[in-house]
């Protein structure tokens, strides 16, 4: 398949797959453990079957919608997934340029390749919020969160779900590590596989681990990127409380957003200390093999926040009638993860702006088929 005759998620998934090697294609697809979360989070959302209706006046159909007090032109948002330079160079800048580009939001990562300050140069405060990852320093974090405020951040999203290191069994085997060295062990198991990603191997081989660049502060002048990495990976993960969200909640005077809930308890106790929002998330499947897929959580944590804080998703979602579900079982907002990814991985800009422009195609198809005009009409009434 060529990039422009991708029609659906899954055939950008197979040009990344065939663009990457595949211990790094593994980075992306692989969960913990046995994977059966991964499974899980598409299998959730496939037991949902919309119930259409008929001889609607769906002419003009408008999937827009309000998030924080702003107009975004689709329902959905791209996710922060790490060092996007591991998976094409200029991942992250392009990330960032087709959400603004398409007026949907990308959360940037607190293990991006780009810093935080260059990604708010290019974009707005609208279309750009900063992921923050705790570092065991303390004194890091708390300048981490000063600098995305003087940058001109809005929206600062904590990441919570990951207070250990995950057992990543793809990463195991592949023996990565961090920083990313292509040891003789990989190069060896690559064997032609070498051969078959050219493009990506020279342009490693090249250039080597990229620089986290918002860890560059932290680390002595002139370090490299490798000790850059290695000094990020001493400090993370750092187990949080709920402590540290308060501190962070006093600090942070612009939009807080939690993202990795899955308790209906944890998402009220977050409500309470006055948060905007939370992203219901088992970070793609990555972290704990047996947690509930966050589709199953949803309608519970909505019930039990209501409108005291705006109730967002992520994980599994593929195709636009998943965010039309997750919207009707109570999400705000949904977010991808893997459908952007793959997009970039295979293809670079084009490759990203195709995963959205195909979510944003099939959420447009299937609100004309369910007989909705726009997406707001969305309610539980849709689901069979
Ligand atoms: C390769 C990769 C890297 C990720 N890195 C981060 C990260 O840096 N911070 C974070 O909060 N979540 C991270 N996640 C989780 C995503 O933000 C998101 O929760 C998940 O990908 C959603 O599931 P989906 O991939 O099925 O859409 C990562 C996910 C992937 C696939």
């Amino acid at each position: 398949v060529n990039i422009r005759h991708a029609v659906s998620i899954s055939d950008l998934k197979r040009l990344a797959k065939r663009k990457l090697p595949s211990f790094i294609f593994d980075m992306i697809e692989g969960g913990v453990e046995d994977e059966f979360g991964v499974a899980r989070n598409r299998d959730a959302l496939k037991r949902h079957a919309l119930l259409p209706r008929m001889l609607a006046d769906i002419n003009e159909r408008d999937q827009s919608t309000s998030l924080f007090g702003r107009d975004y032109a689709s329902p959905f948002g791209i996710s922060p997934t790490g060092p996007g330079p591991i998976y094409h160079r200029q991942a992250d800048v392009i990330l960032a340029d087709v959400a603004k580009a398409n007026d949907i939001p990308f959360i940037l990562s607190g293990t991006s390749g780009a810093s935080l300050e260059r990604i708010a140069a290019r974009s707005s405060e609208k279309h750009a919020w900063y992921q923050v990852y705790a570092a065991k320093d303390h004194a890091i974090t708390a300048d981490v969160v000063r600098r995305a405020q003087d940058a001109g951040y809005e929206t600062l999203v904590a990441t919570v779900d990951t207070p250990v290191t995950p057992k990543r069994e793809r990463h195991l085997r592949n023996r990565i590590t961090t920083p990313l060295r292509l040891t003789p062990h990989m190069i060896r198991k690559m064997g032609r596989e070498a051969f078959l990603h050219p493009s990506w191997m020279l342009q490693y081989l090249r250039l080597g681990m990229p620089m986290l660049e918002n860890w560059q502060p932290y680390v002595r002048v002139g370090a490299s990127s490798d000790e850059v990495a290695a000094f990020f990976r001493s400090q993370s993960p750092s187990c949080q409380t709920w402590r540290d969200m308060e501190m962070l909640r006093r600090g942070w005077s612009g939009k807080l957003v939690i993202k990795g809930i899955l308790h209906p308890n944890d998402a009220v106790q977050a409500t309470e200390l006055g948060i905007d929002g939370l992203i219901v998330s088992n970070h793609g499947g990555k972290v704990l093999d047996r947690a509930p897929a966050p589709i199953e959580m949803l309608p519970r944590i909505k019930d039990a926040v209501g409108d005291r804080a705006t109730v967002m998703m992520d994980g599994g979602i593929r195709r636009g009638s998943d965010v039309v579900v997750a919207r009707a079982l109570g999400a705000q907002f949904v977010f991808v993860g893997r459908a952007t990814l793959y997009g970039v991985a295979a293809a670079g800009q084009e490759g990203a702006e195709r995963a959205v422009a195909i979510l944003r195609e099939e959420i447009d198809l299937i609100l004309g088929t369910i007989g909705c005009r726009s997406f707001d009409q969305i309610t539980s009434d849709v689901l069979s």
